[in-house]
């Protein structure tokens, strides 16, 4: 770890406020403080990574959040200073917000070349202009001085899914591998041990199979992981990635249980 650089990845951190994860002076990742919004609604996880002043935002969130996710946005960047949208993939937890985000920027909307022609639903018009279509075999993109990498998830659970590492933080974004069900907001896991069971049902029922599980555990393993980020429920730290990778390892899921 280098002498500057900053986590902040403690279990007493309130998931209904926003939080800089990490910063090293010229790099930042930022929770936007999205659960606890909507009563009953799935509950969802935004961020934003920003370095040397330029942002991505990691899943925009539904349309509810929109306000709550600008102005927590606006603290750290303007966001005219957004370079891309990142879409996972495309529900509308996801995404639901990206026609208030087509009024105030022009972001490059980033997502699985499959959703593109999904995007005109949304009620936009020359889509091709504002948008990246991530390939089937994965992509980098560089965001300030630095470069994000787009690796492939595909029917974990979305055909067209993918997860974001940030080199800089060691952040692994997964979208919807590591979501939970919870009773209560929680930002980072306290007891894998624990949270584990709120993971398995919403895994058995989400994840395509344990062959596509392993298609990822191979493009992931290898990487040195800080935290596990994913789109809901809660961040898992270092301790628990090798637990996290072998409850995957384990699962039988989707297909597997027909
Ligand atoms: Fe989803
Ligand atoms: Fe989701």
């Amino acid at each position: 770890m280098g002498n500057n650089e900053f986590y902040n990845l403690d279990p007493s951190l309130q998931a209904t406020r926003d939080h800089v994860l990490f910063d090293n002076g010229t790099h930042k990742v930022v929770y936007l403080g999205t659960q606890g919004i909507g009563e009953g609604d799935v509950e969802v996880n935004s961020y934003l990574i920003i370095d040397q002043d330029r942002g991505c935002l990691i899943d925009p969130g539904g349309y509810k959040i929109f306000p709550k996710v600008i102005s927590n946005i606006s603290k750290h960047i303007d966001p005219k200073r957004i370079d891309y949208l990142f879409m996972c993939h495309q529900d509308p937890d996801v995404a639901g917000s990206l026609p208030l985000w087509r009024k105030v920027s022009t972001a490059k909307v980033v997502v699985h070349w499959l959703w593109m022609r999904f995007l005109p639903h949304f009620g936009f018009e020359n889509v091709d202009q504002f948008s990246h279509p991530l390939p089937d075999e994965g992509d980098s993109l560089p965001l300030g001085g630095c470069t994000l990498q787009f690796i492939p998830s595909h029917f974990l659970h979305s055909p067209g899914q993918f997860s974001v590492y940030d080199r800089v933080s060691r952040f692994l974004f997964t979208g919807d591998i590591g979501i939970a069900l919870m009773d209560q907001p929680m930002l980072i896991v306290d007891s894998f041990e624990r949270h584990v069971s709120s993971m398995r049902t919403v895994h058995e029922r989400l994840m395509s199979s344990s062959n596509a599980i392993k298609l990822w555990l191979n493009k992931v393993r290898h990487l040195d992981i800080e935290a596990i980020l994913p789109q809901h429920g809660a961040i898992m730290i270092r301790s628990d990635v090798p637990k996290f990778f072998a409850f995957l390892e384990s699962l039988r899921c989707g297909t597997d249980l027909m």
